[in-house]
């Protein structure tokens, strides 16, 4: 069962997200962290810059490794997971970003850079992961299935994703149509996961996720199976939660 915790007032939400993260680097200072791409996480990443800059934190020897990146799309592209994750927190803090891992979108052989970062991942256990759901259910690209595929893979995407996406680029059609994810199976070896969830929009998703039946039709609900799941919600996600 995860630990539900409802933050009643919203600029409460990233400081509690930031908290969370930054305590187990503080206990930790070589933690292996899981992050997150999308609207949600950046609140939590302003916080951390915040926290670091204030001197409380140092992630000189933390890790990360991203889950998931767009197929096709150039490393330095704006809306590239690599550049995301530049912009909104790497560029600011004290991280070594050789000692960040982003899947490589760009890579000819995009099987062989799955095995690649599999491999990575297996020498590396997640301290933490950070994560976010689609509307969908999705958790990193893990797109909802019959069946659902433990390993880091190449995912097409649903076009619900791709528009949902669509803000990041001139339109839809931009967003490309595949991406490298992380699989179910490497987020289930995380140790601890930290479901970021915001919005009314997400209130339905996030209550089947939690309570309702564990099926691949909602790859979230997948972390009803792990036993150290947070899942944080603000005041419209958690409307359906007593
Ligand atoms: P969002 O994306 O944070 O932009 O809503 C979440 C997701 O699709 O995993």
């Amino acid at each position: 069962m995860a630990n539900v915790i409802k933050v009643t007032h919203e600029e409460d939400f990233h400081k509690v997200a930031a908290h969370i993260v930054a305590s187990l680097v503080q206990t930790s200072p070589r933690a292996v962290l899981g992050l997150a791409t999308g609207g949600t996480p950046v609140g939590l990443y302003r916080e951390l810059i915040q926290i670091h800059k204030q001197g409380l934190v140092s992630f000189a020897k933390v890790k990360s490794y991203n889950l998931d990146e767009y197929a096709g799309l150039p490393t330095e592209h704006p809306a590239s997971y690599r550049t995301f994750m530049n912009e909104h927190l790497f560029n600011h803090i004290d991280i070594n970003l050789e000692n960040t891992h982003v899947p490589d979108g760009q890579a000819t052989d995009l099987d062989a850079e799955c095995r690649l970062y599999d491999e990575m991942l297996s020498e590396a256990v997640i301290d933490l992961q950070v994560l976010g759901i689609g509307h969908n259910g999705h958790i990193g690209f893990n797109e909802p299935a019959d069946s659902l595929n433990p390993a880091t893979h190449v995912v097409t995407l649903l076009e619900q994703t791709r528009e949902a996406n669509s803000r990041y680029f001139g339109s839809v059609d931009d967003v490309p149509a595949q991406a490298i994810t992380m699989g179910v199976g490497s987020i289930m070896k995380a140790r601890q996961i930290l479901l970021l969830v915001r919005g009314a929009d997400k209130a339905e998703i996030i209550h089947r996720a939690v309570t309702g039946p564990i099926t691949t039709q909602c790859p979230a609900s997948l972390l009803q199976l792990h036993s150290n799941v947070t899942v944080l919600l603000d005041a419209e996600a958690g409307r359906l939660f007593q």
